[in-house]
């Protein structure tokens, strides 16, 4: 039976991603260090005895390489970060310390433990947040786009994409990067748009869009993300980054409207504070990401199996049925606005 490690497993598309490849027979290991984005609500299901979890932080060089010599594992999906853009221009401290520094500390794990024994390949999960803002509606960045990150969170995950290529070039590391567009789908913290919607809605609020909302964004279900992902562990080429998108784009405004309109359908009440309300805008906001993800598409023969209409609705029914997700975490960590102390 093949190990893998997954850091971060108990973030929204680790905790996706370690069920998924429990249901595909490997043995996962996950590693996290618990912070507010974690949730146990989204692995209590797990009753496999292909499982292990260890509560670490992955600066923790020593610690990570005894898990390796203990495990011997075939693979790491690296995905432990610190994931939201406003908490990153608050304080761009912790992204440091996690994204740039974590990846480093792990890399530096991964390179005395295959100095003696057989190597691992990495599988590191950046964003399509790295290429900046793509303004120009007629152009989609492909892997080749020079990296051009406009937040503290992208300029972190940025870096960390460059420290791997460099650890590639220089000690052979065998790593492939993702770089993939925003993820939605169960387990989701909902200081991210598209659970922070269904909450208020659900709970009589107003709904805060950004600016205007002509903002662009392009999304993929969580579980299109999965498979792409074991798609580069079996068959992605050591050196290569390869874009994961869905080449779906939608203002968030109407990414917004749509869920009203969904959730008008299944008969949610929709309580008279329910209406949207434009709010002070991101301060740096990307106007525009979209991939162009044909290298995935062509080379590897994955492709996305869930259209965002359905996906969307699938989703909604996940946390109108798991009210108890939003309870089980930080009500603090979701309810305030940040990204304005400037
Ligand atoms: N969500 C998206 O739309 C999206 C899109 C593209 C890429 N990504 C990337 O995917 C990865 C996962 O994102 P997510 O949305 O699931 O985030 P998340 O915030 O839901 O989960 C992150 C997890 O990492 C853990 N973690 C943070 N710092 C750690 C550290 N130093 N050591 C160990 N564990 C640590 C947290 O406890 C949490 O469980 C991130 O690297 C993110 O940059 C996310």
């Amino acid at each position: 039976m093949k190990k893998i490690i997954v850091t971060g497993g108990l973030g929204f598309i680790g905790s996706n991603l370690v069920k998924f490849l429990i249901a595909k027979k490997y043995f996962v290991i996950n590693i996290d260090k618990f912070t507010y984005s974690a949730s146990k609500y989204n692995i209590k299901d797990i009753k496999s005895k292909n499982y292990k979890f260890y509560k670490l932080d992955i600066n923790n060089r020593e610690k990570i390489y005894k898990i390796l010599s203990k495990h011997r594992p075939d693979a790491i999906f690296n995905l432990a970060a610190e994931t939201h853009v406003d908490r990153s221009i608050d304080s761009p401290k912790d992204f440091v310390k996690s994204n740039i520094l974590g990846t480093y500390n792990l890399l530096e794990a991964i390179r005395s433990y295959s100095k003696k024994n057989k190597k691992i390949k990495l599988i590191h999960i950046s964003t399509d947040e790295v290429y900046g803002d793509i303004t120009n509606q007629k152009i989609r960045s492909n892997e080749k786009y020079a990296y051009k990150p406009s937040s503290p969170y992208s300029a972190s995950k940025a870096s960390a994409d460059h420290i791997i290529s460099s650890y590639i070039r220089t000690y052979k590391l065998q790593a492939v990067i993702s770089n993939c567009c925003n993820n939605y789908g169960p387990g989701q913290f909902p200081e991210k748009l598209i659970p922070k919607m269904i909450f208020n809605i659900t709970n009589n609020k107003a709904l805060p869009v950004y600016g205007y909302g002509r903002n662009s964004r392009e999304w993929i279900h969580v579980k299109d993300h999965c498979e792409a992902l074991l798609k580069l562990y079996l068959k992605g080429k050591c050196g290569h980054s390869y874009n994961v998108g869905s080449g779906k784009n939608l203002r968030n405004l109407d990414l917004v409207k749509k869920i009203l309109s969904i959730m008008k359908k299944k008969s949610v009440k929709i309580g008279n504070k329910v209406k949207i309300k434009y709010v002070k805008d991101r301060p740096g906001h990307d106007y525009r990401y979209a991939l162009n993800s044909k290298k995935i598409l062509k080379h590897l023969g994955w492709k996305t199996k869930i259209n965002l209409k359905d996906g969307l609705s699938q989703t909604i029914d996940w946390y109108l049925n798991n009210k108890k997700f939003f309870t089980s975490i930080n009500k603090n960590f979701y309810t305030k606005r940040l990204g304005l102390k400037l």
